[in-house]
C-alpha cells in the first residue's frame, strides 16, 4: 500500500473513502469538520450509535443527498471513527491514534470495493503534527496486515484491495506531516516484515534463511553483513549454539549486521540480540504435543532485532552505532542432540551443566552475548528473547518481561515501550536468583528450577554481560497472541521493533 500526503482541497477527492477521526466530547454533538458528515452523523448520535467513543464508526454515503445537502464532495464513501476522549497523556493519545487508524483499517478490510481512500488528520490534539500523522499511518498499514502467502483460495475478506491511502492535513505543517507518514510507514513496515517471519513455519524460516535475509539488507543499504557458521562457531568455542544446533540436521547461523551513523570514537554503540529459534521442540527433554506448533514462532527475538535493523538502514538515523546479532538454531531431538546431565562451554570459557534441553535459549543468547561484547565493546545491550513459559504466568499476554542491571537503560525502554504501545513491566535480578543457577559439576546450570522462571533466565545471561549496562526483554507471552486490539492482529505481534525504534530514535547523544 502506498501512503502520501495529499495537498488538494477535500472537494477533488474522488475516490472510495473519505476518513475522519472525531473524538468523544461527552457533550450534546459530535465535533466534525466536515458539515455533511455533521449533518448525517446527528441522527447516529440522537440515535446513540456514534458519540466518538474508541472502537466506533459510521459509514455513509455522500452521493446520496448531493442535492439537498447542497454539497460537492466526491468522496464514494465517508467514514467516521471514534478516537475516544482526548486527555493530556500524550503516550495514551498516540495509542488512541493508532486504534482508530487500526478500526478503519478493518473497516476497509469488510467493504468489498475500497481502492484508495484519503483520510483526514485531526487537528488540535495536542500532539506535534508529525506524531499524529505517524501513529495513523502505523496504525493503518499494521491494521491492514494479512499472511495469505500460502492459501491457494484466498477469501474475499481478507484481501485488502486498498493500493494507495492519502492523508488530508488542512493547518498542519506539511512538512512535518511527511515526515511523521513515513516514520510510521517505515516502523509498521518493519514490524510486519518481522510478523511475516514468525508466520512462516519453521520447514521454510530456517535459519538459513534468517542469514539470506540479512545479506539481502546488507546489499540493499549501508549495512554490513556476516554470518558465522558452524566450523567459526566451533574454533570461537560457542559451546551453546553448537550444542543446540547439534540434533537438527539444519545447520546454525550467527548472524551479524552493523549499522554505523557517526564516524568519530564518541558516538555509541548499542549492541541487539535476537533469539532466532526457528523450532524449539524441547530437545531430548521434549515438549509435550500440545501447542507445539507454535514454537516456529521462538524466533520473535530475533525477526524483531533484524527487522528494526531494516527500519534503522532505511532511515538512518545520525550519532549512533548499532550491531545485531541473531543466533540462530533449531531445537530438535536425536541421536546426535544435546542430553541432559551434559556439559557445554561457552564463548570465553564459562561452562554449563545442562539440566533441561529445552532451556535452550539462553544457551545460544549467551554465546552471542559474550562474543558480541569482546568484539564491539557496547555501551549498552538489549536482549530480545521468547525465553520463558514463566513470564506468561506472571504478566500474561499484555506485558513484555523486562530485566536489566542498569537503571538509565531500564528507565528508557519502559518509555520507549509506552510510546510505542508495547508496554513492559521490570522484574528483579540479585544474588538470591543467581543462586539458583549454580552447579555442583559446572560454572552453572541451565535450569534453576520453576520459581521464577523468567528471573532465573535472566541470570543465566547476566553472567554473559559483565558490566556493561544490558536489558533483557522476555517477550514469550507478546510475540504472539499479544493484547487484542484492532492493529494487532491474532498470531505474531511484530512486538518490540516499534520500541527498538523508537529507543534508537530517541537515543542520548555522546558518551556518558
Ligand atoms: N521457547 C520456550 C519458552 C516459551 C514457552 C515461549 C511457551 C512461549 C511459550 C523456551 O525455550 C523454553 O522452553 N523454556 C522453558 C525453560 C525451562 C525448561 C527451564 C520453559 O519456559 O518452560
Ligand atoms: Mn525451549
Ligand atoms: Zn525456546
Amino acid at each position: 500500500m502506498k501512503i502520501e500526503l495529499n495537498k488538494d482541497v477535500l472537494e477533488l477527492f474522488a475516490g472510495d473513502l473519505l476518513v475522519y477521526f472525531l473524538r468523544e466530547t461527552g457533550g450534546n454533538a459530535v465535533l466534525c469538520p466536515c458539515k455533511v458528515l455533521r449533518r448525517n452523523i446527528k441522527y447516529a448520535w440522537k440515535n446513540e450509535d456514534f458519540s466518538g467513543k474508541q472502537g466506533e464508526t459510521f459509514l455513509f454515503y455522500p452521493s446520496a443527498a448531493k442535492k439537498e445537502l447542497k454539497h460537492n464532495l466526491d468522496a464514494g464513501r465517508v467514514l467516521a471513527v471514534g478516537l475516544g476522549k482526548i486527555g493530556d497523556n500524550l503516550d495514551a493519545l498516540r495509542e488512541q491514534l493508532r486504534l482508530a487508524a487500526g478500526t478503519a483499517a478493518q473497516q476497509v478490510a469488510g467493504l468489498k470495493k475500497v481502492k484508495s481512500m484519503l483520510l483526514v488528520l485531526p487537528e488540535n490534539t495536542g500532539l506535534p503534527d508529525a506524531d499524529v500523522a505517524e501513529c495513523l499511518s502505523e496504525g493503518l498499514l499494521l491494521g491492514s496486515y494479512r499472511f495469505d502467502r500460502h492459501k491457494n483460495k484466498k477469501k474475499d475478506d481478507v484481501i485488502s484491495l486498498l493500493e494507495i491511502a492519502s492523508f488530508h492535513a488542512e493547518n498542519l505543517n506539511p512538512d512535518e506531516v511527511k515526515q511523521g507518514l513515513h516514520q510510521g510507514e517505515r516502523a509498521a513496515k518493519a514490524a510486519c516484515t518481522a510478523r511475516d517471519m514468525a508466520n512462516e513455519p519453521g520447514n521454510v524460516w530456517t535459519p538459513k534463511r534468517f542469514a539470506d535475509f540479512g545479506e539481502k539488507l546488507a546489499k540493499d543499504y549501508d549495512l554490513e553483513c556476516t554470518v558465522l557458521n558452524k566450523p567459526e562457531m566451533k574454533k570461537l568455542g560457542m559451546g551453546g549454539l553448537v550444542g543446540v544446533s547439534q540434533g537438527s540436521i539444519q545447520p546454525p547461523k550467527l548472524v551479524i549486521l552493523r549499522y554505523q551513523g557517526g564516524g568519530d570514537k564518541k558516538t555509541p554503540t548499542l549492541m541487539l540480540v535476537g533469539k532466532g529459534l526457528t523450532f524449539d521442540a524441547g530437545g531430548i527433554s521434549l515438549k509435550p504435543a500440545q501447542k507445539m506448533e507454535e514454537m516456529k514462532y521462538d524466533m520473535c527475538g530475533g525477526a524483531a532485532v533484524i527487522s528494526a535493523m531494516q527500519a534503522i538502514a532505511e532511515e538512518k538515523p545520525k550519532g549512533i552505532n548499532v550491531v545485531a546479532l541473531i543466533p540462530a538454531s533449531e531445537n530438535l531431538p536425536s541421536g546426535a542432540a544435546l542430553k541432559p546431565g551434559d556439559i557445554i562451554t561457552h564463548f570465553g570459557g564459562t561452562t554449563s551443566e545442562i539440566i533441561n534441553t529445552d532451556a535452550e535459549g539462553r544457551l545460544i543468547l549467551a554465546d552471542a552475548l559474550a562474543y558480541g561484547i569482546e568484539t564491539w565493546k557496547p555501551d549498552a545491550v538489549i536482549d530480545l528473547a521468547t525465553l520463558t513459559g514463566a513470564v506468561i504466568v506472571g504478566l500474561g499476554h499484555h506485558r513484555t518481561g523486562l530485566l536489566a542491571n542498569d537503571d538509565s537503560l531500564a528507565e528508557q525502554i519502559l518509555a520507549a515501550g509506552e510510546r510505542a504501545g508495547e508496554p513492559l513491566w521490570r522484574l528483579p535480578l540479585g544474588p538470591e536468583y543467581s543462586k539458583q543457577i549454580k552447579s555442583t559439576v559446572a560454572d552453572i546450570k541451565n535450569s534453576g528450577g520453576r520459581d521464577a522462571g523468567t528471573i532465573t533466565a535472566a541470570a543465566y545471561l547476566q553472567e554473559f554481560v559483565g558490566d556493561t549496562p544490558w536489558a533483557h526483554l522476555d517477550i514469550a507471552g507478546t510475540a504472539w497472541d499479544f493484547t487484542e486490539k484492532s492493529y494487532i492482529p491474532k498470531g505474531p505481534s511484530g512486538i518490540a521493533v516499534r520500541t527498538l525504534l523508537n529507543l534508537v530514535r530517541n537515543w542520548p547523544t555522546g558518551k556518558k
